[in-house]
């Protein structure tokens, strides 16, 4: 056995949502997002207090999937990656499956930001890009021991990958990443004019 081990890793998965076809869907995606920013007039209240700047459908229409036959077609998709995502944890689910519990978009204008939170009460959470301009903020997680590194020296600046305290992953429209729902994460004020859109969902083991 080598002197030093690794133990306990945190897993991140992130992939193309399709092969191909992925751009027609995604503008289909992005008009619906526009409509329910529009349309959501108690949304775009809910979002002038927990979202400044931006709007999210969190407080107010958050099942998206049950509602829309787009986002019905984007949860499809999205199973399909969070079952390729479980069998790598070789998570044993007894008969139970990963299933959407909800569902929701978030559209940020320059400066709106998403401060550090984890998603209580699910199993994996994760987002998808519908648009992503150039130079726009990415989703930053925090290793998850922060909190139980009492008195440790911090780390040198050329730390190798896996040691980092911070991973930052780049927003690519067409792509998406999965997390553990108990993984902190947060996206810093996005620095661009333009709009960049994402949606995001939680899964349960139900
Ligand atoms: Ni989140």
């Amino acid at each position: 056995m080598k002197r030093l081990q690794t133990w306990f890793p945190t897993f991140l998965y992130t992939n193309r949502l399709r092969a191909r076809g992925g751009e027609a869907f995604n503008r289909e995606l992005l008009k619906e997002c526009h409509q329910l920013r529009d349309f959501d007039v108690d949304g775009q209240k809910w979002s002038r207090t927990n979202y400044p700047g931006g709007y999210t459908s969190y407080g107010t229409l958050d099942k998206l999937h049950q509602f829309s036959s787009t986002f019905g077609d984007l949860e499809r998709d999205l199973n399909r990656h969070v079952r390729a995502f479980g069998r790598a944890l070789e998570w044993e689910l007894g008969g139970r499956q990963l299933v959407m519990t909800d569902c929701w978009v978030n559209i940020m204008p320059q400066r709106t930001a998403h401060s550090l939170h984890l998603h209580p009460n699910s199993v994996v959470s994760g987002t998808y890009y519908v648009a992503t301009p150039r130079g726009c903020a990415g989703l930053k997680f925090e290793d998850p021991r922060m909190s139980r590194f009492m008195a440790a020296p911090p780390r040198k600046p050329e730390v190798r990958p896996a040691n980092q305290l911070y991973v930052t992953y780049p927003a690519q429209a067409g792509h998406l990443i999965l997390f553990e729902s108990w993984l902190r994460h947060e996206v810093v004020a996005n620095p661009v004019k333009s709009e960049r859109i994402s949606i995001s969902f939680n899964y349960d083991w139900a």
